[in-house]
């Protein structure tokens, strides 16, 4: 686990502290629809310019290809950050250019400037020296806060450590002290809930977590890879061939490890991948030729609720169905009630699943929702993170 110094072990008073945040938020025509990235940075914003530093933040945006594009400014975030803290947020137009270097300069004890997207250098994810430094140039002190890029070994969130004292802030001390203390020492029984479409996206989770968990429930289109394995007609459900023996494989490694595995007993199906497709419930043992499972049906929901109920602990990633159509959503929503409604530690991973939760107003019935996707899923399969291995350890 790691044990990393924080923005309270160093003094921020009067030095330009350089603030990496994860500020890729989800936008509709310019607009930000859903802040949570933005308000989980505030504490350690507020923090240092409380402290007297000079805050310069920077994050990315969406995958601009290393060039200057509009669509994937940061103005909007800068315009909601000065809402949101109640002060002045300056966006620079370039990243290490002359506006950012003068307006990083000219900055006074705890007032905040944002830098544009870092990623509209290619250098950014070649994770390229001469920009970490010149990035470094900037300040005194590195302070990682994007937990959700973590698992990326970019200029901004690791190559820029080499060159500045770093430290993390509260967001990721927050995200790997909670998740970090439910893997190394969960309230038991311990269930992991995994959805989602690839078995081959989550087998390293899936090893990880067989080692770690009492009860194991798998939901998702990667359950009828499962299914099949285990002898089930799977109709045209989406199903990796190739990954047959490895599923009978975990689910022996499961067995041998007394740990219990839940895959559906039935199945919410359609005859096309379309919401308006003609849809039937039917045993998880028995898709009909012809039609394709796109949700968990009612009987896995209660089979699940009874599993979840009873945990100590739950970490969840993925959803159980295609919960992004209202009619394949209920098995999602009804895995995500049984959660609110237990009394266990629980660990949502970004993404569909904690979406799901927002939108059924349940988010405040959880222990923790990650900001992170892909990086609490490796903080889950128990791979190192660059942008936190770089870090000072605390001494
Ligand atoms: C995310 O949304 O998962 C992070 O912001 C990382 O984005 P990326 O997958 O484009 O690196």
């Amino acid at each position: 686990m790691y044990n990393k110094k924080t923005i309270e072990d160093v003094d921020v008073k009067g030095k330009r502290v350089l603030a990496r945040c994860d500020f890729n938020v989800p936008m509709a025509d310019g607009v930000i629809t859903d802040d949570k990235r933005i308000r989980e940075a505030l504490p350690t914003i507020r923090y240092l310019a409380s402290h007297g530093a000079k805050v310069i933040l920077c994050s990315h945006m969406g995958r601009p290809k290393g060039e200057f594009n509009s669509k994937y400014s940061l103005a909007p975030v800068a315009a909601r950050l000065t809402e949101l803290l109640g002060q002045e947020v300056t966006l620079a137009s370039d990243v290490i250019g002359p506006d950012a270097k003068g307006k990083a300069a000219a900055l006074k004890d705890g007032e905040v400037m944002l830098l544009e997207n870092v990623r509209f250098h290619k250098e950014e994810e070649k994770n390229d020296p001469a920009f970490a430094k010149e990035l470094a140039s900037m300040a005194d002190i590195f302070v990682n806060d994007a937990f959700g890029t973590a698992h990326r070994a970019h200029a901004s969130t690791a190559g820029v450590a080499d060159y500045l004292p770093a430290v993390c802030g509260y967001l990721i001390q927050k995200e790997i002290s909670i998740m970090g203390g439910a893997l190394s020492n969960p309230k038991r029984p311990f269930v992991a809930i995994l959805g989602g479409a690839k078995v081959s996206d989550k087998i390293g989770v899936i090893n990880n977590l067989i080692e770690k968990v009492d009860t194991l429930i798998i939901g998702g289109a990667m359950a009828y890879t499962f299914n099949k394995a285990r002898g089930h007609k799977i109709g045209i459900s989406l199903c990796e061939d190739d990954k047959l023996d490895l599923a009978n494989e975990l689910l022996e490694k499961a067995k041998a490890k007394g740990v219990k595995v839940l895959l559906p007993v039935d199945n919410h199906v359609g005859d096309k991948y379309d919401p308006d497709c003609h849809d039937l419930f039917v045993d998880s043992a028995d898709i009909p030729d012809g039609y394709m499972g796109l949700d968990i049906g009612p009987a896995s929901v209660i089979l699940f609720g009874y599993a979840i109920k009873g945990a100590g602990t739950v970490v969840w990633n993925g959803p159980m169905g295609v919960s992004e159509w209202d009619k394949f959503s209920q098995g999602t929503c009804g895995v995500a009630t049984a959660v609110a409604e237990s009394n266990a530690v629980s660990i949502i991973g970004g993404g569909d699943s904690a979406a799901a939760i927002e939108k059924l107003g349940f988010a405040d019935r959880m222990t923790h929702i990650s900001t992170g996707g892909g990086a609490s899923l490796e903080f889950l399969e128990g791979l190192e993170l660059p942008g936190i291995a770089c870090l000072a350890d605390k001494d």
